[in-house]
């Protein structure tokens, strides 16, 4: 596996792949990497046959009081677990070969509706960076797929919303969320949690697992769902930011007939904050 700093570099990587007739994978990531990440590359390799992995902590994603600067970099080991997991080339620009112009005058992505509200709601900003720089990630490499985790619902919508209104020729693929044993799902922020922190995450996906069991039982009070589901995870010691029932495929908030749904959650556990979904379906 090769790795790259520059878009010169890269694009000739891809270019000699694509003169040897090969499909291009891309697996966009902020680096350090657990077995959510080494899944996609995985999903990545059985698709295409040249899997191009990208590690860039992007800042145009993150406000201005959230963790951009201490967020984990572990370059060695994300290149030897991409290696395991069958990457075959590696882009890890810096700051100034993603944005040579400054960030101050990029241009801007901007995906309504599906941005708004949610993570966009509480991240303000957050959004445009995620579809720029994933804009900027599709025409450096021009693969034919690119994966993405469904752990970040909002994103995926996101990303699929992008690549409709833009034509891009890209086919985007989500793969499920994987999770520990207890059920929380991987995050490069699970690092920062306390011991005791660390047991009571899972909390989150449960609280997601009881409304997601009632709504498939038949229950269509949301509102009573939800407050019952605010209640509990704020006695367990999480600070809510959201927990909402939607429709699947446009973020609407839903109802009660609704039968594509996904029930997204937020909070906190001190400074930290987890994000985690649960995607279902009523049609019988
Ligand atoms: O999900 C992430 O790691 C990032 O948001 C992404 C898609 C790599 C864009 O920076």
């Amino acid at each position: 596996m090769n790795t790259v700093k520059t878009v010169r570099e890269l694009r000739a990587a891809v270019a000699r792949a694509r003169s040897e007739g090969k499909r291009i994978a891309l697996v966009p990531t902020m680096g350090n990497l657990h077995s959510g990440h080494t899944a996609l590359v995985t999903k990545a390799a059985q698709r295409a046959d040249f899997v191009v992995a990208s590690i860039f902590v992007n800042p145009l994603q993150f406000g201005p009081n959230e963790d951009l600067a201490t967020y984990p970099r572990t370059l060695a080991a994300d290149q030897e677990k991409l290696l395991q997991a069958g990457c075959h080339l590696l882009f890890t620009p810096t700051v100034e070969e993603m944005y040579p112009h400054g960030m101050a005058d990029q241009t801007i992505v901007r995906v309504p509706v599906v941005s708004e509200g949610l993570c966009g709601g509480s991240r303000p900003g957050h959004f445009d960076g995620v579809s720029t720089v994933v804009s900027k990630l599709f025409n450096m490499a021009q693969p034919d797929i690119a994966i993405f985790g469904q752990k970040d619902f909002q994103q995926l919508a996101v990303v699929n919303a992008l690549v409709r209104d833009l034509n891009m020729p890209i086919q985007i693929i989500g793969e499920p969320t994987v999770r520990a044993a207890d059920g929380l799902a991987l995050s490069s922020r699970n690092g920062y949690l306390t011991e005791a922190q660390r047991a009571t995450a899972p909390t989150l996906y449960r609280v997601l697992k009881q409304i997601g069991d009632a709504l498939l039982a038949g229950e269509q009070d949301h509102e009573r769902l939800l407050a019952d589901g605010k209640k509990a995870l704020e006695d367990a010691g999480f600070r809510l930011d959201y927990l909402e029932i939607r429709q699947a495929v446009t973020l609407r908030p839903a109802a009660a007939e609704d039968q594509d749904l996904v029930v997204l959650g937020a909070a906190f556990l001190g400074k930290t904050r987890l994000i985690d979904n649960l995607h279902l379906s009523k049609v019988p």
